[in-house]
């Protein structure tokens, strides 16, 4: 069992304390932030353009998701403190509620002990089907890079009333479907902070504001060793610092205290 759990989660935002998630692919990394008390790590498809060097995150298959879910999961196997691992379920591995349970279980003997799928309120029955069979989801909302091309590329969604009134209506019905966790990415704060009101479930977030019950980033984009235009939400937490270890910790504090994100790193309303 993992020492942070989906109860532990949830009592966190019961009692308002912040926590923070991190992508993680391999093993020693993972074991790296397991040991500086980061409480759930992502094995996130963003591994197609951070590991894999792609262009997207469509190429990336079950089997790469299986692999790297195992190697996750072996980093922090023996660590005192193991985080909760949630991983991806990649583009297509939820066409129907038959394929996301045969592939969300596929991640789960890998390791994971959430999967995560991108989509709308249309996912509703996917999650039910998965709740019903045991397996915990985190229903991953706002921009979804897999559907990106779909979205008008990368860019901030629930722009305006009604586009904000659809996540609002797809969070509450994903999480009436049994979703565990929400995420929600790329949206102005004042959506970040209603659908985390009105969630009973914790919200991460990444992009979406400081009112989330957590913060998400990709392990390469904290560290500034990711290429290209950066994200207006990402901080390079090595700046600065000495180590991996010592970067991992201050993304955690800066999460638990309120401290990132700062305005800079956020859309406004
Ligand atoms: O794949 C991933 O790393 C993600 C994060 C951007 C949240 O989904």
């Amino acid at each position: 069992m993992p020492q942070f759990t989906l109860s532990t989660l949830d009592k966190a935002k019961a009692e308002g304390r912040r926590f923070a998630m991190l992508t993680a692919y391999d093993a020693s990394f993972a074991q790296v932030a397991a040991v500086s008390g980061i409480e759930t790590l992502l094995i996130g498809d963003s591994l197609g353009m951070v590991v894999q060097g792609r262009g997207s995150t469509l190429p990336v298959t079950m089997d790469d998701m299986i692999y790297h879910t195992a190697c996750v999961a072996r980093g922090v196997e023996t660590c005192e403190q193991r985080p909760l691992l949630v991983a991806d379920l990649p583009f297509a591995a939820a066409n129907t509620p038959v394929d996301a349970a045969v592939n969300a279980a596929r991640l789960m003997q890998a390791g994971a002990n959430v999967v995560k799928i991108e989509g709308g309120g249309w996912l509703a029955e996917t999650v039910r089907h998965l709740t019903d069979r045991g397996i915990p989801v985190c229903a991953h909302l706002g921009l979804t890079p897999q559907t990106a091309d779909m979205l008008g590329g990368f860019r901030l969604q629930g722009r305006d009333e009604a586009a904000a009134r659809r996540i609002r209506e797809d969070a509450a019905v994903l999480a009436e479907a049994g979703a565990r966790l929400l995420l929600l990415e790329c949206v102005p704060d004042s959506l970040g902070a209603a659908v985390t009101q009105a969630a009973r479930v914790p919200v991460v977030g990444i992009g979406a504001g400081p009112a989330t019950d957590a913060q998400v980033l990709v392990m390469h984009d904290m560290l500034g060793v990711t290429s290209g235009r950066k994200a207006r939400f990402v901080k390079d937490y090595l700046a600065g610092r000495g180590s991996v270890a010592e970067a991992f910790r201050a993304f955690a504090d800066e999460v638990r205290s309120g401290a990132y994100p700062a305005p800079e790193h956020c859309y406004g309303n």
